[in-house]
């Protein structure tokens, strides 16, 4: 009822508003449209600042990496430092695993968090990775950062493997350290073992 007297209203207008009023009502509309645009842009681009911007894994590359290079099993629990929209959290999930993301961007964490209703096994967290204590159970870290941040996510996890005195595995997407050698790679990841060291 609403919705048809709003669209009558508005082929009323397209009928009987002069020209100019035209003009004006789809002039509006476009500045509305670019504003928004607009300030979707400011708002991701203020998070790529602070670290790797939003670039979501490939679903298809994630279900390669999970049979190939790091097979998973039920008792993992996999966390994704810098998780964006959850998608690798929903694969791991898929398999039966357990998996915690945290992420920056709240708008990111509320799609994570909608996507994934369905599975019990999954936690997404807002807030900065590096303030992140990995759960006890934890058995490997994903992380799709960029080059700027990959020595300090590395050592981030060093700290938790010392902290909680257990080799912890670490998958790589895109980017190789410099520190250590990976056990295994397969396409564009690279599994490195990350053991606690000795004071
Ligand atoms: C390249 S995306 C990868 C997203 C997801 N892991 C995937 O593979 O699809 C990197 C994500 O890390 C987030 N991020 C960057 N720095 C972060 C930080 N310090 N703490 C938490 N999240 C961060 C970004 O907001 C972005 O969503």
């Amino acid at each position: 009822m609403i919705t048809s007297k709003i669209s009558n209203s508005f082929i009323l207008f397209h009928l009987r508003a002069p020209k100019g009023a035209h003009f004006l009502f789809y002039n509006c509309s476009m500045n509305i449209a670019l504003g928004i645009i607009g300030a979707i842009i400011v708002f991701f681009g203020i998070f790529a600042l602070t670290g790797a911007p939003y670039v979501p894994s490939r679903k298809k590359e994630l279900e390669l990496l999970f049979k190939n290079l790091y097979p998973l099993k039920a008792s993992d629990h996999i966390i994704d430092l810098g998780s964006g929209d959850g998608v690798v959290l929903k694969v791991v999930a898929e398999h039966g695993a357990h998996c915690t993301g945290i992420e920056l961007n709240p708008v990111l964490v509320l799609i994570s968090k909608l996507r994934l209703l369905r599975h019990k096994n999954t936690r997404v967290k807002l807030g900065d990775m590096y303030g992140l204590k990995f759960p006890e159970d934890t058995s490997a870290v994903y992380v799709f950062g960029d080059g700027r941040d990959f020595n300090r996510i590395e050592r981030k996890v060093q700290t938790e493997a010392n902290r909680l005195n257990k080799a912890i595995s670490f998958i790589s997407y895109g980017f190789e350290s410099k520190k250590n050698k990976p056990t295994k790679t397969y396409r564009a990841y690279f599994l490195y073992k990350i053991r606690p060291e000795k004071n």
